[in-house]
């Protein structure tokens, strides 16, 4: 099932010039699955309509604290105890102050002082307010009330002034809540995640790669990221936006990726070192033995071309035999490979996990119908050092990765708890 199938979010508007991205998010929380129900203040109505919110929103807006559509007449109660999340967004300097007062004069401020769950704030105001330090002290009260903030960001403002004041994106705030409403599973743990192809240059102008389009690594990365943990992505060429919050580590070769890889996976100056490692990322095993400095030209004649490869270093084999270093805790690391088939998966993949070593492979039959490279969905067969652990059918990438988070998350604890 989707995420937000059947989550409410109460998004609450302050009366800014940043409420008409707001119209956006609210339309990105429903076609997420969610339901939407919008409580702007008096001030936002200055800025967006009513109608407009409703028509977004799907439901009736609800702004006013003594003219109750609820049959009980206690809106602000029930909006309160039914909703899974709320979202203030913008949340101006006059709202934080009178959230931070446990003010409860308008429908928003009352509902939000009856919230037992979770608030996500997103501030939107001029560089000057922001810094202002009356915000300051708003802004420290409302976190250490457990009050979660996403933003401002820095850019040009409506104002005219550049600088710390934008409301974050809708995207961002979107993520940022799904996180918050994610089981932090491997919180305060790291992970080195690659994903996407690797390009082996025969020459200044032609490369050997694969179809790999990084879609089932970033879902990793996303997933991993969503349960709390820190994330190193590195990656071969792709188009997908990084995800939020992963440090990024761009790459070409296969042998660029295994220094990237390694200089996570060995040693950061002043960072912890890995729990664990997913290789995703579609590695080409062989490269051209000799990559020419000039473009490689036609000889005239039509003969033929042989092009002689030599082999690539293996970098799931290569962590593998690294993962008897412990982390800074004294934690067993974890490693995690793909198996990329098309015939005989399961065997297959279970003599690449012995031949390379690894704690999990997750096996994919890449020549099955909506799976593997490029697809949105992908079927996985979870093998253990023990055997097969999971066997799952056809699902969404983001699903897939979720799952091999959750069975990663598992092993880690296990490697905690009887060698750490
Ligand atoms: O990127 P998408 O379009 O979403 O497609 C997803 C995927 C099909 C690429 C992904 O699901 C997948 O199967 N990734 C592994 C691809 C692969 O190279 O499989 P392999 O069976 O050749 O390699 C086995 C494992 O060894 C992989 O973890 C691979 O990252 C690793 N490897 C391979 C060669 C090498 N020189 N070094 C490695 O580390």
């Amino acid at each position: 099932m989707n995420f937000w199938t059947g989550k409410r979010i109460v998004i609450g508007l302050g009366g800014g010039i940043g409420a008409y991205k707001t119209l956006e998010l609210i339309r990105l929380c429903r076609l997420a699955g969610a339901t939407v129900v919008a409580v702007p203040t008096a001030a936002a109505l200055e800025f967006v309509t009513g109608l407009t919110l409703q028509a977004l929103s799907g439901a009736p807006v609800r702004e006013r604290l003594f003219a109750p559509l609820e049959p009980d007449g206690m809106d602000h109660i029930r909006l309160a105890r039914e909703a899974d999340l709320v979202i203030v967004a913008p949340a101006t300097a006059d709202l934080l102050a009178r959230m931070a007062q446990g003010m409860a004069d308008d429908l928003l401020t009352a509902l939000l002082l009856a919230q037992r769950g979770p608030v996500l704030v997103a501030p939107a105001m001029n560089p000057a307010m922001w810094e202002h330090p009356a915000t300051r002290r708003n802004v420290t009260t409302l976190q250490e009330d457990g009050i979660r903030f996403i933003g401002p960001q820095s850019g040009a403002m409506a104002c005219g002034e550049e600088g710390l004041g934008r409301m974050a994106e809708p995207v961002m705030i979107l993520e940022t809540a799904r996180r918050l409403l994610t089981p932090a599973i491997l919180a305060g743990r790291r992970l080195v995640i690659t994903a996407g192809p690797t390009r082996e240059e025969l020459d200044p102008v032609r490369f050997i790669s694969n179809h790999s389009s990084g879609k089932m690594g970033w879902e990793v990365a996303l997933a991993a990221l969503r349960a709390g943990a820190e994330v190193d992505l590195v990656h071969g060429p792709v188009a997908l936006a990084p995800p939020m919050g992963a440090r990024m580590f761009p790459v070409g070769s296969a042998r660029e990726m295994l220094d990237a890889v390694l200089g996570v996976w060995l040693k950061t100056p002043g960072e912890p070192l890995c729990d664990g490692a997913i290789l995703s990322a579609a590695v080409s095993d062989y490269r051209p033995a000799d990559r020419k400095r000039e473009k490689i030209k036609k000889s005239g004649a039509s003969e033929d071309m042989s092009l002689e490869l030599t082999e690539n270093p293996d970098i799931l084999a290569m962590l593998s035999a690294w993962s008897g270093l412990r982390t800074r805790e004294g934690r067993q690391r974890v490693v995690v490979g793909f198996a990329a088939e098309t015939e005989q998966a399961l065997a297959h993949g279970q003599q690449k996990l012995l031949r390379k070593g690894c704690d999990l492979i997750a096996i994919n039959d890449v020549s099955a119908p909506g799976c593997g490279f490029g697809a949105e969905t992908n079927a996985v067969t979870l093998i253990g050092r023990e055997g097969p652990e999971e066997s799952w059918p056809l699902l969404p990438k983001e699903q897939v990765a979720e799952r091999l988070i959750r069975a990663v998350a598992g092993l880690l604890d296990r490697a905690c708890a009887w060698r750490g």
